[in-house]
């Protein structure tokens, strides 16, 4: 227990602790309010039962949500609230959401609406729930417009990013993750590969908390953890959803370099550095989907609901990212042909 680190994210009166390293998840018991009698632990089948904490003498509950963004909606979020309603569960009480970020967005959420509003922990327990998902209190459900498209800001009183669990994670979604990670590299400016995995996991939820603290609702510096994520939309729409969001993010974070790179922001050497993370770093895919149009890609990136307006993107620049406007079509071409270029 001795080498769990504890990371503050700053909110005032709704300050919280996130706990990362093996065994994180037991820490969570320490900060369970004197009001809490009953306790809604929110996972998944898949999701190792060894993951959820003993919690007792409270009286716990575990109720199972479906896998894959389909079950990612307000259905399951009512059955939710009618199961905890069967189960006793009171505005005082507790709810904990053990699993990845799927998991963590439905349990913040029907945390936020049931009883008009209670408690919520969270123990990660895929690598990008760690370092992205569980942190910051942005929670929500799809419907067939949108991903995402109803939620709230509500944030958790605790977070255990438990390493353990990364032990039974499967590889893609272990790449999903370091796509995520490779990110942070590029907000921060600086290498966090010398880190060792506990410390780079740990830096990671500081920064995060670090611009959620700043802009908890999106009105600025959040947008800017959407780094590679315009065209990264775009690929997991242009390929039905087959290529996994953190390694669309990867190929999205190389884009963005050359768009900056061909709007003069940045030099090519910075560009070789986006290289030098996202494949020498995390050997992560650096290719456009085969057969991808361009024209294809720019349309469904002109469609993003991520972006403030059409063609805005987050680039790097010699003063670190930024939001910028007005993008012109030729600039996103010429950045698609360099990163087809570099493909060979
Ligand atoms: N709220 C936010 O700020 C935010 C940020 C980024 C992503 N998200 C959301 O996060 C979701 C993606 O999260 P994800 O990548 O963690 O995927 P996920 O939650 O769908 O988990 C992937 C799979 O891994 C399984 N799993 C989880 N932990 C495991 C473990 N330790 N061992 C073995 N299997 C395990 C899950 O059951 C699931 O089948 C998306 O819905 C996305 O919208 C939210």
């Amino acid at each position: 227990m001795s080498d769990i680190q504890t990371v503050r994210v700053d909110l005032a009166d709704r300050s919280y602790p996130v706990f990362v390293g093996r065994g994180a998840r037991h820490e969570l018991a320490t900060h369970i309010g004197s009001q809490v009698r009953r306790i809604a632990v929110v996972t998944q089948q898949d999701v190792p039962a060894a993951l959820i904490p003993d919690f007792s003498p409270f009286e716990t509950h575990t109720f199972i949500i479906g896998n894959g963004e389909t079950h990612k909606t307000l259905e399951t979020v009512q059955q939710l609230c009618r199961s905890f309603s069967d189960a006793g569960i009171t505005r005082s009480d507790l709810v904990i959401g053990v699993g990845g970020g799927l998991v963590t967005d439905v349990a913040g959420f029907t945390a936020a609406v049931y009883h008009r509003g209670l408690g919520v922990m969270h123990v990660a327990t895929t690598l990008l729930g760690m370092i992205d998902a569980a942190i910051g209190g942005k929670t929500g459900v799809n419907i067939p417009e949108g991903k995402n498209l109803i939620g709230t800001y509500w944030q958790p009183q605790a977070v255990a990013c438990d390493m353990d669990a990364l032990l039974t994670l499967s590889t893609q979604d272990l790449q999903c993750g370091y796509g995520e990670m490779a990110k942070y590299h590029f907000i921060a400016r600086q290498d966090l590969s010398l880190l060792p995995l506990g410390q780079r996991i740990a830096r990671c939820v500081e920064i995060k908390g670090d611009i959620v603290a700043s802009d908890e609702r999106e009105s600025g510096q959040r947008a800017l953890l959407n780094y590679g994520h315009t065209l990264a939309h775009a690929l997991e729409i242009a390929t039905d959803l087959t290529m996994p969001h953190g390694v669309a993010v990867s190929v999205g974070i190389l884009y963005a370099a050359h768009l900056a790179q061909v709007m003069g922001r940045i030099t090519s050497k910075r560009v070789q550095e986006h290289y030098d993370i996202i494949h020498g770093v995390y050997n992560l895919q650096t290719s456009l989907p085969d057969g991808l149009d361009s024209s294809a890609a720019i349309n469904l990136m002109r469609r993003d609901k991520k972006a403030l307006s059409s063609l805005t993107f987050v680039l790097d620049s010699s003063d670190g990212l930024q939001v910028v406007d007005g993008i012109i079509e030729q600039d996103l071409e010429r950045a698609l042909d360099l990163l087809r270029r570099r493909q060979g």
